[in-house]
C-alpha cells in the first residue's frame, strides 16, 4: 500500500503545485494549512458516500442546505431563494441554461444573449442544449455593453447573462441595467459569479467600490458561485442559486420509466461522491466569515501591488483595471507573453497564456490567491527576469512555411494526417508522452495557435487532446 501511495506522490510531483501560492491559474490557495487539513479529512471521510439519495445520506442533505444557506446570506438572496450544489462552475452554468430553456417550452428556437466575454461554459451549454448564443461585443473597457445587450433581447430570448467578473479580463459587467431590461421582458438573467462570487461581497464590506451584482439587483434570477475557487474548498463544488423554487424546478429530473429505482436528480450527475460537498462544508466552517474577510483583504491588497508592479515594467500593460482578483497583462512588440509564461514556469511560477481574440492581443492571465498575496514581490522579481529573457529572445518567430500550412488548414475537415503533418512541420513527436512533455515550453505552440482562427484552434486542440488520452496498455 505504501508503495502505491509513494507512486502516487511521485506522479504528482510532476503536476503544478496546488499549495504554496506559486500557481496563478487552476488552483486557489488560502495558505491556511489547518483549513486544508480539515478539508482533506472531510473529503476522505465522505469519498464513498453517495449524493444520489439524500434520504439514505441525510448528512449530505444537511450539509448541502447549510452551504446553500451560507451562500444565500452572502449574496443578498431573498427568503424565497433556493440553491443546489453542483460539481463546478461549468455544471452550474449548464444547469442555468438548461433550466432557462426548459422553462420556455413555447419557444421553438431558444436564444441566450451573452457578452462576448462570457465564459466558454455558456458555449458548451449552447452546444449541449441547442440554445443559440447571441454574442454581443463588449465595450472598450471589456465590460458588457449594456445598451447593446438590451437591444439583443427578443421574443425567443430565454436567458441573458452577465459576469461578475469575467474570467479573461477580471471586470464586472453592468448587471443592474442588463437585469432590469431582462426583467422588463420577462426573461431570466443569470449572473456568472463563479470566480468572483466569494470575494466581491467581502470586497464591498472592506469598503471597495463594487457595482451591484447580487440578488439585491431586481431582475437577477440566478447566480453561480464556485466554492472550489475563492471559497478555497477542494475541487468539485459550485453553488447555483435561484431567486425562487419555481425558477429552479425545470432543473430537476425524475425518471420512473424503467424497472429500477426512480431516478431523482437535482444536478447532471446521479451518483456523486459526498467528498467534495463535505470538503466544502468543512472549509466554509473552518475559515468562517471573519476568515474570508481577512483573506479577501490580503488578496485584494496583493492585486493592487501586483498591478502597480506589472505596470512598472515598460513592455507590459494591464489590460483592464481589475474589479476583483484577476489580472491580465499584454506585452508590446519587444517581447512575447508566451515566452514570458514559459520563463515564469522555469522560475517555478505558473501563469496562464491567453491567445489573442478579436481586438485583444495575447495576454497572460493571473488568478491571485490569498497565499500569493504575501509573495507578490517575489513574483515581480521573477517576472522582471522573465521579461528580460523574453526581450533577449525576441518575439516568437513562426516559420513562414508552417504559418502558411496552418492558415491553409480547414477546421471543418481537419484530418489525423493534417495534424501529423503539422507536428512533423514543427519537428514534434506526436506520441502522448512527447506531447505531454511540452508543458513548460509552449511558446512556439501558442504562437502557432495564435495565428489560427478560433474554429481552427478548437480543431487542433481537440486533435491534441485525442492524442494525449490514449490508454496505457501492458
Ligand atoms: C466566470 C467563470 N464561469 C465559469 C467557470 C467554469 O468553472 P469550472 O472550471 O469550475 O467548471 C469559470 C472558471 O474559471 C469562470 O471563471
Amino acid at each position: 500500500m505504501t508503495d502505491v501511495l509513494a507512486r502516487l506522490r511521485a506522479m504528482q510531483a510532476g503536476d503544478v503545485p496546488v499549495h504554496g501560492g506559486r500557481t496563478l491559474a487552476y488552483v486557489y490557495d488560502s495558505g491556511l494549512a489547518e483549513a486544508d487539513r480539515v478539508a482533506r479529512e472531510a473529503v476522505a471521510a465522505y469519498a464513498g458516500s453517495n449524493g444520489l439519495d439524500p434520504t439514505a445520506f441525510p448528512s449530505l442533505l444537511e450539509m448541502e442546505n447549510d452551504v446553500v444557506g451560507m451562500t444565500c446570506d452572502l449574496l443578498d438572496a431573498p427568503s424565497t431563494a433556493v440553491g443546489t450544489i453542483t460539481s463546478g462552475g461549468t455544471e452550474s452554468v449548464l444547469l442555468a441554461v438548461q433550466g432557462a430553456r426548459d422553462a420556455r417550452p413555447d419557444v421553438e428556437h431558444p436564444r441566450m444573449v451573452l457578452p462576448a466575454t462570457a465564459h466558454a461554459a455558456f458555449h458548451k451549454a449552447a452546444h449541449y442544449f441547442g440554445v443559440e448564443p447571441v454574442l454581443v461585443d463588449v465595450g472598450p473597457d471589456f465590460r458588457a455593453d449594456a445598451e447593446a445587450m438590451v437591444g439583443a433581447i427578443e421574443d425567443s430570448t430565454v436567458l441573458v447573462v452577465a459576469s461578475a467578473p469575467s474570467y479573461a479580463h477580471g471586470v464586472i459587467d453592468p448587471v443592474a441595467t442588463i437585469a432590469a431590461a431582462a426583467a422588463e421582458r420577462g426573461v431570466r438573467c443569470h449572473v456568472d459569479a463563479c470566480i468572483g462570487g466569494w470575494v466581491l461581497p467581502y470586497a464591498a464590506r472592506l469598503g471597495r467600490d463594487v457595482p451591484a451584482w447580487t440578488f439585491d439587483v431586481e431582475g437577477v434570477t440566478s447566480i453561480s458561485v464556485d466554492l472550489h475557487k475563492y471559497a478555497y474548498a477542494p475541487k468539485g463544488t459550485s453553488v447555483l442559486l435561484h431567486r425562487t423554487a419555481e425558477l429552479r424546478r425545470p432543473q430537476f429530473f425524475a425518471s420512473a420509466a424503467w424497472p429500477g429505482y426512480t431516478m431523482l436528480n437535482s444536478t447532471m450527475q446521479s451518483t456523486k461522491s459526498g467528498g467534495p460537498l463535505a470538503g466544502a462544508w468543512a472549509t466554509l466552517h473552518t475559515i468562517g466569515d471573519a476568515g474570508y474577510l481577512e483573506l479577501a483583504r490580503q488578496v485584494l491588497a496583493g492585486v493592487e501591488r501586483l498591478v502597480d508592479g506589472i505596470s512598472a515594467f515598460a513592455p507590459l500593460r494591464v489590460v483592464a483595471p481589475p474589479d476583483s482578483t484577476l489580472v491580465a497583462f499584454a506585452a508590446d512588440d519587444s517581447c512575447d507573453v508566451f515566452t514570458i509564461a514559459d520563463a515564469m514556469a522555469r522560475e517555478g511560477w505558473w501563469v496562464q497564456p491567453q491567445l489573442s481574440f478579436g481586438r485583444q492581443p495575447p495576454t497572460v492571465h493571473l488568478s491571485l490567491s490569498a497565499a500569493t498575496a504575501g509573495l507578490v514581490e517575489e513574483f515581480l522579481g521573477a517576472l522582471g527576469k522573465a521579461v528580460a529573457a523574453a526581450i533577449d529572445a525576441g518575439p516568437v518567430a513562426v516559420d513562414p512555411g508552417v504559418a502558411d500550412f496552418v492558415r491553409a488548414l480547414d477546421p471543418a475537415t481537419l484530418t489525423d494526417e493534417d495534424f501529423e503533418g503539422l507536428l512533423a512541420a514543427v519537428g514534434m513527436n506526436g506520441s502522448a508522452d512527447g506531447l505531454a512533455a511540452l508543458s513548460g515550453s509552449m511558446a512556439e505552440i501558442n504562437a502557432l495557435l495564435d495565428l489560427a482562427a478560433p474554429a481552427l484552434r478548437e480543431a487542433l486542440l481537440t486533435a491534441f487532446l485525442d492524442r494525449l488520452t490514449r490508454p496505457t496498455r501492458r
